[in-house]
């Protein structure tokens, strides 16, 4: 029995259908139950559970072999790495494969970066205790899926409105993270290992939208809002201000811009074909921009 955790997100449900179809036995934990029924569908045990609320973990890491760990990338993060952490350790499950993020790798100093790297530590903390479970840590880069961010301006006025816009980034789609995930919770030998991997092709922004509105028949104009006035923006609309000025103001340092640009073999050792590009990410959910 594998526990998948994030099991209705983007990554989580391609977790899910990725070991249903491989024939799998899913626990899918969620906080409602009936709502990712309706998502995930059968052939998957649901479990009800939060990863703030440590008396529920047990119910859901009980039986399990082995566990995808997915946090949301908040400031709960450590903390929701190591009370499922702790609960795995407890019922004896051998093997957790937590997502990460590519600023783990390098220690980047970015508020979800650091809360990241802090959950892994936990983990390797509990991990080195007598019984405690292996862990496999995943830190891909930027997801594709983060352009579903763009399709309400795309619809209304055919512009982006994004900072940063000329830096390249290898993007990964989410199916190649849960992908990768399958691998290394199906296969042996993942334990103990980071595995750094992202897309097939470094593209700006600028290059990205370029290709959705050449997919949607369209030229679409982007507009490269500062990193303050983004900022300002997020604090306005009660997201957390200083995620996004440190998530962004990443994108300006040069080791971020040294690092994102690569295109790594990783994927393609792990999962035996190479990444999927930004156009089939772009083919495949189209619909959203239209
Ligand atoms: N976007 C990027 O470019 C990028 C790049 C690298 C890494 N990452 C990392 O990827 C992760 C996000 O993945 P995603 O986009 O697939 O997430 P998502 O679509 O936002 O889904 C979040 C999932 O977390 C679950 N969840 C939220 N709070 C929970 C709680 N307290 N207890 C248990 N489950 C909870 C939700 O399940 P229910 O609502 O069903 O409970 C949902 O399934 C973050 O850790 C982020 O840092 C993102």
């Amino acid at each position: 029995m594998i526990l998948v955790t994030g099991a209705t997100g983007t990554v989580g449900r391609e977790v899910v259908r990725q070991l249903v179809e491989a024939g799998r036995p899913v626990r899918a934990l969620t906080r409602d139950p009936a709502a990712a029924a309706a998502v995930l569908g059968d052939g998957v045990e649901f479990v009800a559970g939060d990863l703030g609320r440590p008396e529920t973990l047990p119910a859901a890491v009980a039986g399990a072999d082995s566990v995808f760990l997915l946090s949301g990338g908040g400031p709960e993060t450590p903390l929701h790495d190591a009370n499922l952490g702790q609960a795995a350790a407890e019922a004896g499950v051998g093997h957790v494969v937590k997502l990460s993020i590519i600023g783990a790798e390098y220690e980047f100093t970015d508020l979800v970066s650091t809360w990241h790297l802090a959950g892994e530590r936990a983990l390797r903390q509990i991990g080195a205790r007598p019984g405690g479970p292996a862990w496999t840590f995943l830190r891909p880069g930027e997801f594709t899926s983060n352009a579903r961010l763009w399709a309400g301006p795309v619809k209304a006025k055919g512009t982006v409105f994004w900072s940063q816009v000329d830096t390249p980034v290898a993007v990964v789609d989410p199916r190649d993270v849960a992908a990768v995930a399958v691998t290394t919770l199906l296969e042996p030998g993942h334990q103990g290992q980071t595995y750094r991997f992202g897309g097939p092709e470094p593209l700006t922004v600028r290059e990205r939208v370029a290709k959705l509105g050449a997919a949607l028949g369209r030229e679409l104009t982007v507009v490269d809002v500062p990193i303050a006035a983004a900022r300002d923006a997020a604090a306005k609309s009660g997201r957390q201000p200083l995620v996004v000025e440190t998530t962004l103001g990443n994108l300006t340092r040069e080791e971020f811009q040294v690092h994102a640009v690569k295109v790594l073999p990783t994927f393609e050792k792990l999962v035996g074909r190479p990444p999927l590009t930004f156009d089939q990410w772009v083919a495949d959910h189209i619909e959203i921009f239209r």
